[in-house]
């Protein structure tokens, strides 16, 4: 049953607070705009994505070692990086509504009717003319190639104003365009403002000045400054890696979109720090591996796009995004940023110690270049979770699957006693104690068994074991494949070998 994207979205929000994925932050209060809480299965589910992450990057490779740093940071370390200066978003109130809007988005998305008007060109025609050339139509039909024109004088507009820090003319490139605001329908804006993202707090029992600390709105900067801790310490040669998964914190003007755009929120980073000229070629790589590391989820390769950046944010000479299809459409999920020596230079210059690496073949000591890949990981959770969630019709009924990838489920099976009598229940829970030591499995005795493969469908669990009368007899059980709901006969001694080689993460880093 193909449904509309909107209700697709709808129907993740629901099902992830109905099964225990997500829930709104202080619900018992009305919640907290944009911030969430991850459920038991959510927990498990976010985990297992962290976990294949940093199996993936740190583990796997040799020359990538991981840190955990502090959410507070000493002050200074946001002046050296530039947030402080440069961590803004222009921001416009509608005057009648008097609600907030990011200008950039606003300019983006009036861009982005324009292309929808274009692809809607694009599909009638491809739907009248047989061997229909897409490109030689948009190359040459009067009404497309205005669209396009619009769009690139727009961007072009949009691209030097931002660079040039115009907010003036970002306003009235708003005002040109005759954007209304979608509340009160009015053309009514103020003018364009900087706001800073950073959430700051103080430390210590007296508050002044002095006191104030930033939450980290990046776990970028942790790196940085260990940079030199963990290169001495580890004995590192360059190229070589460091990674970290943790909280960031951002006061976003428009946060929306579930847990797309929050305000408290996970990223998992990695700095690989190379020799500097090397750092185009090490971009080019590690824009490739990600993509492959996202290919392996098997949530359809259609669903991912590079996407290089206008403006290049005040550290990078090279960026781009991984995007990808949410139900809401293409959207930034991963950054790589060639990051050059930038925030190890600033770091230097701010604290008056040296962040060098000595090249023992060149005799040389310089500050490494930097590129960087971060991905946000409840972003990661939203596409996991919107691509696997599946209404299917069968042939008298409907179910409610979630197809995620084994590795990453929360339960990885679920063991049920046939009937809650004749020894079946401590036979299935001497299973389920035996499967414990090395796969989070569920058990199950309530309601029919057909009810309770349906609930573990609708949770993602890969495969159901159900112990029976003959189970008693010859120590075999059935286990059914969540996805065909195809069922065999299986010797007990056998589950823990096939749980191993089919929900192991050791299934999804084959395939990088
Ligand atoms: N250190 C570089 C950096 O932080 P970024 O593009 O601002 O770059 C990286 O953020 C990733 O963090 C994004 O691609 C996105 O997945 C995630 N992210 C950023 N802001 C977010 C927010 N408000 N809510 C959820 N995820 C966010």
């Amino acid at each position: 049953m193909s449904q509309k994207p909107e209700d697709i979205f709808k129907n993740v929000i629901s099902h992830s607070k109905e099964y225990g994925f997500i829930f709104q932050s202080s619900e018992i209060y009305d919640g907290l705009s944009a911030v969430y809480d991850y459920g038991q299965l959510g927990a498990e589910l976010k985990k297992n994505i962290r976990d294949y992450w940093w199996k993936a990057m740190v583990q796997m490779h040799e020359n990538i070692v991981g840190i955990d740093a502090a959410i507070f940071m000493h002050p200074t370390t946001w002046k050296a990086s530039g947030h402080v200066d440069a961590f803004n978003d222009p921001l416009i109130d509608n005057k009648d509504s008097k609600k907030r809007y990011r200008a950039d988005v606003l300019i983006e998305e009036h861009v982005a009717k324009l292309e929808d008007k274009i692809n809607k060109e694009v599909e009638k025609a491809a739907k009248k003319f047989e061997n229909f050339d897409a490109a030689l139509f948009k190359s040459t039909n009067g009404r497309v190639k205005e669209y396009q024109e619009k769009i690139d004088a727009i961007n072009a507009r949009f691209k030097t104003a931002l660079n040039e820090n115009n907010l003036q003319e970002v306003k009235q490139i708003i005002v040109d365009l005759e954007i209304v605001c979608p509340i009160s329908g009015s053309r009514n804006w103020t003018d364009v403002r900087q706001f800073n993202l950073m959430f700051s707090t103080s430390i210590g029992s007296v508050s002044d000045e002095s006191n104030t600390i930033y939450l980290r709105p990046e776990t970028a900067q942790g790196i940085f400054v260990n940079y030199l801790n963990v290169q001495k310490t580890g004995r590192m040669k360059l190229p070589f890696g460091i990674a970290q998964t943790g909280k960031a914190f951002r006061n976003e003007i428009v946060a929306r979109q579930f847990i797309f755009r929050m305000r408290e929120f996970e990223q998992m980073e990695m700095q690989f720090f190379v020799k500097p000229g090397t750092e185009m070629q090490w971009y080019e790589h590690w824009k490739q591996t990600r993509l492959k590391w996202h290919l392996s989820l098997n949530l359809g390769a259609q669903k991912y796009r590079f996407h290089d950046h206008l403006k290049l944010a005040h550290y990078a000479n090279a960026a781009c995004d991984i995007e990808f299809e949410f139900p809401f459409g293409f959207k930034e999920l991963e950054g790589i940023h060639s990051r050059t020596d930038f925030d190890l230079k600033q770091h230097e210059q701010f604290s008056g110690k040296k962040l060098q690496y000595f090249d023992s073949e060149l005799n040389q000591s310089y500050v490494p270049y930097v590129v960087e890949t971060s991905v946000g990981l409840d972003r990661l959770f939203l596409a996991v979770l919107s691509s696997a969630l599946k209404e299917e019709q069968l042939e008298n009924d409907t179910r409610t699957v979630l197809q995620l990838p084994a590795a990453i489920a929360p339960y990885k099976a679920a063991i049920f006693p046939l009937i809650k009598k004749d020894g079946l229940p401590e036979l299935a829970e001497k299973i389920m104690q035996n499967l414990k030591f090395d796969f989070n499995v569920a058990y199950d005795e309530k309601d029919t068994v057909g009810k309770r493969y349906r609930r573990q469908d609708a949770i993602g669990t890969p495969f159901c074991i159900t112990v029976d009368h003959q189970s008693l007899e010859d120590q075999t059980v059935t286990i059914r494949y969540r996805d065909s709901m195809q069922q065999e006969r299986m010797p007990i001694a056998n589950l823990s070998v096939f749980l191993a080689e089919n929900v192991g993460i050791k299934t999804l880093l084959q395939t990088l």
